[in-house]
């Protein structure tokens, strides 16, 4: 168990939603068991980049499946992307996403807001109505915000209220009409391609605005070693600099899409062999921040059409733990750390990411790290994961939420 001193075989007792106890053979007298032998025992994920497509997409997510996939995935909190339809641009629309969050009692559900009214990258969204409404992460995701005028104003505003910024960058002149990394597969296949360059670019850009301003900056989804080496020079020079990767960027690469399955249509896409080695090295060292699931349903009418055709994006929720085990073996602090304690510090949520203690809020994750399986199905409600039936090992054995159980040996509870 990951305790406040470190890892230790200890049990831990949990009542009212809180850790009660933590020690040696605690007396079980009339409490539920749960066989935690051989697992670790630590926080509650923490995603920050969960797509749950309500309000406006619900055939292909909603809060209350999204949610069950994450609890399925060891998840006790997530960030709700904006890219919703409408988008999350106002505060009640912020808290529409809140309230249903909360109606599901499954795990948190904080919301992110957009940069842009509408994420149509021309005026301010409502940001001051969205921090109010609990949003501490404001991002255009899915785009970029490409103007750095709006991204400059952006900043200083986030920067004002003690929020983050979070980017997605690609440069939409370089990737307009690309599907792929642009590279020798996309070569040898003739797809048009979305060159690395474009994440560079616009994160060398945001990072002298970032230099201006002071305001906090994450940046979604990095996939190349070059976009590691500018963030590490941020960090050194004491910029306010976080940084995630995918699942899916750390276990696969762009010969992948060679067969044109749209389930490996991903942006930005999967890149070179030497990405893929960066991002691990950044994960195992501490540079790379989190890992985030970017987890992004989209139903199988929609996803089984020609590469070109098929729109961008994959689930992750319910494979982010064991992928993440598996392509880059964390030991147990590390494992934490990464997908709970910093994603928990990032959004600003303090009932979550803490080393078990008594008084801390019961979310808590158990994760198998030798559990080897092949997912199959998933609780999302669409079915588009590149990991299904590829064995990983390391599986969540239990979610608990609040103090309750919301997922147990390979069952959503409620
Ligand atoms: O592939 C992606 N799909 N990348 C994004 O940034 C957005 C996401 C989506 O919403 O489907």
């Amino acid at each position: 168990m990951l305790t406040a001193e470190g890892p230790a075989p200890v049990d831990v007792r949990v009542a009212s939603g809180s850790v009660a106890a933590v020690g040696r053979n605690l007396d079980s007298a009339g409490a539920e068991l749960l066989d935690c032998a051989g697992a670790w025992v630590g926080p509650g994920l923490v995603d920050l980049h969960t797509h749950l497509r309500e309000p406006g997409q619900e055939w292909k997510e909603d809060v209350d499946s999204g949610t069950r996939a994450a609890a399925a995935g060891g998840y006790t909190a997530v960030v709700a992307m904006p890219n919703t339809d409408p988008p999350t641009d106002a505060g009640h629309l912020a808290r529409f996403v809140v309230e249903r969050g909360a109606a599901t009692g499954r795990c948190d559900v904080a919301p992110a807001g957009t940069v842009s009214l509408g994420r149509e990258g021309r005026q301010l969204a409502h940001l001051d109505e969205l921090w109010a409404a609990g949003a501490r992460i404001f991002t255009d995701d899915g785009d970029a915000v490409a103007d750095a005028g709006l991204l400059r104003r952006a900043l200083e505003y986030v920067a004002e209220l003690g929020g983050v910024l979070a980017q997605h960058a690609e440069d939409p002149a370089l990737v307009a009409g690309g599907h792929m990394h642009e590279g020798e597969v996309s070569s040898r296949l003739g797809m048009a391609g979305r060159p690395a360059v474009a994440e560079t670019i616009t994160l060398a850009r945001d990072l002298a605005l970032v230099r201006m301003t002071g305001a906090r900056y994450h940046l979604l989804h990095a996939t190349t070693a070059a976009a590691l080496e500018l963030v590490a020079a941020a960090k050194d020079d004491g910029l306010p600099v976080t940084v995630e990767v995918t699942p899916h960027h750390l276990f696969f690469d762009h010969t992948a899409v060679a067969g044109t399955d749209p389930a490996f249509k991903v942006n930005p896409p999967l890149r070179t062999p030497a990405d893929v080695a960066a991002l691990r090295a950044g994960v195992r060292s501490g540079l790379v921040d989190t890992v985030a699931t970017d987890h992004a349903p989209h139903a199988d009418h929609e996803k089984d059409v020609p590469f070109e055709e098929a729109p961008p994006g994959m689930i992750g929720l319910e494979t982010a733990a064991a992928a993440v085990h598996t392509a880059v073996q964390l030991d147990i602090v590390t494992f934490y750390d990464r997908l709970s304690t910093r994603p928990a510090h990032i959004a600003g949520l303090p009932a979550h990411g803490a080393p078990i203690a008594p008084g801390v809020p019961a979310n808590l994750c158990v994760f198998d790290p030798a559990e080897t399986w092949q997912p199959q199905r998933f609780e999302s409600r669409s079915q588009n994961s590149p990991f299904r039936g590829l064995q990983l090992t390391g599986r969540p054995r239990y979610t608990i939420y609040q103090g309750a159980v919301t997922y147990a040996d390979g069952k959503v509870q409620s």
